[in-house]
């Protein structure tokens, strides 16, 4: 298909519905139903990427009752997984009559690099990058004048020699604080403009003084590996207030939980499973409020293996007879530019957060996380993860068998004590609806 990208948004829907879908009637009456009915909020998302057809809904959840450094917050999440929205409002009812979270920065510094090949003399470059210093910012004088009036800007600039790994490789390794944006676009036109200005310095030095002028760039792009852009958020309290009305001990339920996190240290196929419960925290906030959740993950599971082997990204100790349970990661977040000026739901999530700089952002995420590990934890080593899943896994099920609200009342006592097997749930659906199960079943198929 030539030239599909200039199509009309109706020609490109005509076009997939008669070569993919067996009714195309139907299917684009389904991508449409999914538009939203004002034309001017369709027409932003349609311009958010490329060849947008439709829409694609995730369910936008709350969870009340998060205290963080004394201040209560409702956090937007917006996740498909059921259960995680009742399990971090658990939690954070849980924490919130002990104190809360405490969280803060550790730092905020982003990194790029220009990547690039030099066949010359490395003390003669090493001179040349440093004493280009002034020559590298004024440069970037345009690109950065905005972010410097708002307090950041480049940090620092200084050349990187990895020759030992790749034959004449180096790179320019730039540094920036981006405040409140996230900031991709500002490094990479900074990142650009400092490869333009390292190009035009080594020509000139090399017309000048004779050096090699075998240099090459590669390429020209931020890391979202962010080991500078740190938080950390704890939870703690006195070995006793962890007695919560259950069966189990205070003392009991430490011992299980720092067996389950150790295990998460020593073993990479519990720390992904670990971690992704973090994430399942992070990345609802990270999306609800407009942020890009892939360089988020990507850098939190870099961070997570810094020590060379995966593990987990939260810890716990108990010291003075005070349980204390936190998690540290680096979270590349913005709260200007980007989605979070454009969409209004993204808007609205700022809003319900009180309008957060991109710190206080920071802080609020890493709580979810915690509030996230904490919850699958505790459910882990004491009911089992089931328990809670299965109920929310009725419930789709249910909802998948378009059963009335009087037929759902009747499922969810009778399964209250049982075990949710999707076979069982439509044997006992077929009996309270009065059908025969193996008509239903064949009729589904
Ligand atoms: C499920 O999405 C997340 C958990 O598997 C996390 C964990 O095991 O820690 C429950």
């Amino acid at each position: 298909m030539k030239g599909f990208s200039k199509l009309s948004k109706k020609a490109k829907m005509e076009w997939l519905a008669s070569q993919h879908f067996k009714n195309p009637t139907k299917a684009i009456e389904i991508l449409e139903s999914y538009w939203h009915p004002e034309a001017k909020v369709q027409k932003l998302h349609d311009d958010f990427i490329e060849n947008t057809i439709t829409n694609y809904f995730l369910p936008f959840g709350i969870a009340p009752n998060f205290l963080i450094n004394g201040k209560i917050y409702t956090l937007p999440m917006a996740i498909e997984e059921s259960s995680v929205v009742a399990a971090a409002s658990k939690a954070a009812s849980f924490w919130g009559t002990r104190g809360g979270f405490k969280t803060r920065v550790i730092s905020t510094r982003k990194i790029g690099h220009v990547h690039f090949i030099y066949q010359g003399n490395a003390d003669w470059l090493r001179n040349l990058i440093e004493s280009s210093q002034n020559k590298f910012l004024e440069d970037c004088g345009a690109i950065t004048a905005n972010m410097r009036n708002r307090g950041g800007g480049i940090v620092s600039i200084e050349l990187v020699d990895r020759s030992d790994a790749e034959p004449n490789y180096y790179q320019i390794q730039v540094k920036f604080e981006t405040c409140d944006s996230m900031g991709a676009n500002f490094i990479n036109s900074c990142l650009e403009q400092i490869a333009k200005t390292l190009q035009s310095l080594i020509e000139e030095n090399t017309v000048k003084e004779g050096n090699s002028n075998d240099f090459q760039i590669v390429m020209c792009i931020l890391s979202n590996y962010t080991p500078e852009c740190i938080v950390r958020a704890e939870v703690s309290c006195p070995i006793e207030d962890l007695q919560d009305g259950s069966d189990i001990s205070p003392e009991e339920f430490i011992e299980k939980f720092q067996r389950a996190i150790r295990i998460a240290h020593i073993e990479t196929y519990r720390a992904t499973t670990h971690n992704k419960g973090i994430f399942n925290g992070i990345d609802a906030v990270v999306i609800a409020t407009g942020n890009d959740f892939r360089a988020v993950e990507a850098a939190g599971h870099t961070y997570a293996a810094r020590k060379g082997s995966y593990q987990s990204l939260t810890d716990c100790a108990v010291k003075d007879g005070v349980f204390h349970f936190w998690i540290e990661l680096p979270l590349a977040l913005g709260t200007v530019g980007g989605l979070t000026s454009l969409h209004p739901l993204v808007k609205l999530a700022h809003e319900m957060l009180g309008n957060p700089n991109a710190e206080e952002l920071m802080m609020i995420v890493a709580c979810s996380g915690l509030a996230q590990n904490f919850g699958a934890l505790r459910a882990l080593v004491t009911t089992g993860i089931q328990k809670g899943h299965m109920k929310m896994h009725l419930f789709n099920i249910l909802n998948q068998l378009e059963a009335t609200d009087k037929e759902k009342e009747i499922m969810i006592g009778f399964f209250s004590d049982k075990v949710v097997a999707h076979n069982e749930v439509i044997r006992k659906f077929c009996e309270i609806r009065g059908v025969s199960y193996e008509s239903f079943v064949g009729r589904s198929k």
